[in-house]
């Protein structure tokens, strides 16, 4: 029996929902929204296909149904709009995010906190300062997305399957995100070798343009939400990847935004560097070897959300 509760039901969190479902991956869905028709709505659409899935039960409900939650997701707040940075959004889902949350850690205070909703980083942030959530309960979904959109593209150009991609995103799940070039390969090949060492007979593989790649993956959010007005598929799906592992009995490596304290020279901001995500919820981190350039641009994003964080009022 695992219990998930969903907050905000807009297109992000109906389409956890679904995809929980249709993965199998909780028996109890409970669906909370401030518009409480909507949720409605989507709990009855959902649950009227579960005959074809595994057994899951699925409802809207409210604060109070959450009791005994082991995971609560939080995607309530604005969505951002095509040509709105996400830290354009702060101060607003900031306000939103503490409305909730005395609202909801009361019923649910054991539950492990996935924060989805925009900018993640920063309300990871208001989450740790605002609730009285142990630290390793609250994670922020950070650039797993981010990496998952890397890791999609680098296995397009080298048409190998994406599992066999070991490459990550790092820092903010926004404009200053960048690529640890120095550590993503292709089974153990580095990824500035691929183009020689990956060698299929007649075929020659591309030498990557790691710019272009850095620009595709920070763009691509902005990229759907200027053609189909929201992001949701991709962030669905990474983030039942985060309760499946959360769920399961082996901690998996994963890039989400946690709480820095001091690995790479940063404190006091929630960012996303390689974590160890599994029943206890943050296990810890891997700290991966940078080199010093990619250091200085962890930094740089660490930097950037604190000037963002002093703005507010969190
Ligand atoms: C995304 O990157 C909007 O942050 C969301 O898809």
């Amino acid at each position: 029996m695992n219990k998930i509760s969903i907050v905000g039901t807009g297109s992000v969190g109906s389409t956890i929902a679904y995809t929980l479902t249709v993965m199998g991956i909780a028996s109890d869905i409970v669906m909370i929204d401030i518009n409480n028709e909507k949720a409605l709505g989507e709990a009855l659409d959902i649950r009227q296909g579960t005959p074809f899935c595994g057994a899951c039960s699925i409802y809207a409900g409210d604060y109070r149904d959450a009791v005994n939650s082991d995971i609560v997701i939080i995607t309530s707040g604005i969505a951002r709009k095509p040509g709105q940075t996400r830290l354009e959004l702060a101060q607003t889902n900031v306000n939103i995010t503490k409305e909730i949350i005395p609202e909801i850690t009361n019923y649910a205070p054991n539950a492990i906190y996935i924060i989805v909703s925009n900018p993640v980083d920063i309300l990871t942030y208001t989450f740790h300062k605002f609730s009285k959530i142990p630290e390793n309960h609250i994670i922020g979904s950070g650039t797993i997305l981010d990496t998952a959109r890397l890791r999609a593209r680098l296995s397009e150009y080298y048409n190998i399957n994406q599992s066999n991609v070991h490459a990550y995103v790092f820092g903010e799940h926004g404009d200053s995100s960048f690529i640890p070039w120095s550590v993503a390969n292709i089974s153990n090949v580095p990824i500035t070798e691929c183009h020689k060492l990956i060698t299929t007979p007649g075929i020659s593989s591309p030498e990557l343009d790691l710019e272009e790649i850095e620009q595709y993956v920070r763009k691509s959010g902005g990229r759907v939400i200027a053609r189909k007005g929201a992001t949701f598929y991709a962030v669905s799906v990474s983030v039942c990847h985060i309760c499946k592992c959360i769920l399961s009995g082996i901690d998996t490596t994963m890039t989400v935004s946690t709480m820095m304290h001091g690995e790479y020279g940063i404190d006091d901001v929630c960012l996303s560097t390689v974590n160890m995500i599994g029943h206890n919820g943050v296990r810890g981190k891997v700290n991966v070897s940078l080199t010093d350039e990619e250091i200085k641009k962890l930094r740089h994003s660490a930097d950037t959300l604190k000037e963002v964080i002093n703005n507010l009022d969190i």
